[in-house]
């Protein structure tokens, strides 16, 4: 049977690798590397990083995977993201059966932790579904949430509360009210400065665990539109941006 090693990679740090995903990295015989077009100067530069100085074995062989685009969600979004999953587990299918042998290892390396916020797990089990014999194993990374609250040195719950973790899609429709503490990924449209701003603190971070990390942190209502500009220069300097935010209502 072929074997799948899903590999958390950490969110831009490769001194956040585990010693498990370094292990699981050099027991691959293939690499496989997604080509996703969106946040790929970073992806690239830290993924071939962590290869060159954590793969034990000279001439590991990499395969390159086309991801096709995904239509315009529109109000289908469920739909649209099923369609495009479906295309991308078929990519996926062709090329295991064609570069991986039967008992032979294929490594994914995922950004920051694979079971928040990326689909490879459904996508491989998508694969499997399809009839091709397949196991597969997951090594958990750190994710931008984590580097988030550790170099903003704070814990992401209140004493006994819930954390919610959402995206800047759902945010926009409003601090959640039944929340106190939320944790927005996937923002790119700024949702933090389209809410009510009162009584909420903000941390924000952006390029988290690389050398271009950023760290703001305050009230929102005085906060927001320092972050923006930041924000928004710090994108156009480098083409593209990560940022990843908690946001706490103060207790009343
Ligand atoms: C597709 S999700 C992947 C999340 C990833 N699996 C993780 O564990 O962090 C991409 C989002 O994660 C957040 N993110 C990932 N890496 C980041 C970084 N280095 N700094 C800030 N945010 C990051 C951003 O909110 C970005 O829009």
């Amino acid at each position: 049977m072929r074997k799948i090693l899903i590999i958390g990679i950490g969110a831009g740090n490769p001194d956040h690798m585990t010693v498990e995903a370094i292990e699981a990295l050099n027991r691959a015989d293939v690499l496989f590397i997604p080509d996703k077009g969106e946040e790929k100067a970073a992806l690239r530069a830290l993924r071939e990083t962590i290869c060159r100085r954590f793969i034990r074995k000279p001439g590991y062989r990499t395969v390159p995977v086309a991801i096709p685009k995904r239509a315009e969600a529109g109000d289908n979004y469920r739909g649209v993201v099923d369609d495009w999953h479906e295309r991308i587990a078929a990519g996926y299918r062709a090329l295991f059966e064609a570069e991986l042998h039967e008992g032979q290892n294929g490594a994914l390396l995922v950004w920051g932790d694979p079971a928040l916020y990326d689909s490879t797990l459904r996508i491989i089990e998508r694969v499997a579904a399809s009839g091709l014999a397949l196991d597969w194993q997951v090594y958990p990374g750190i994710s931008s949430v984590q580097v988030l609250a550790a170099r903003h040195r704070i814990p992401l719950n209140t004493i006994g509360g819930p954390i919610l973790v959402t995206t800047g899609r759902r945010l926009a429709a409003g601090f959640p009210a039944d929340q106190d503490s939320v944790v927005v990924m996937l923002d790119g449209e700024q949702a933090f400065a389209a809410i009510n701003p009162q009584d909420i603190d903000i941390w924000w971070g952006a390029y988290l665990g690389t050398p271009d990390e950023i760290l703001m942190a305050g009230p929102l209502a005085e906060i927001t539109a320092e972050i923006a500009r930041v924000r928004a220069q710090a994108r156009a300097r480098h083409g593209w941006i990560m940022d990843t935010y908690l946001l706490r209502r103060r207790p009343a």
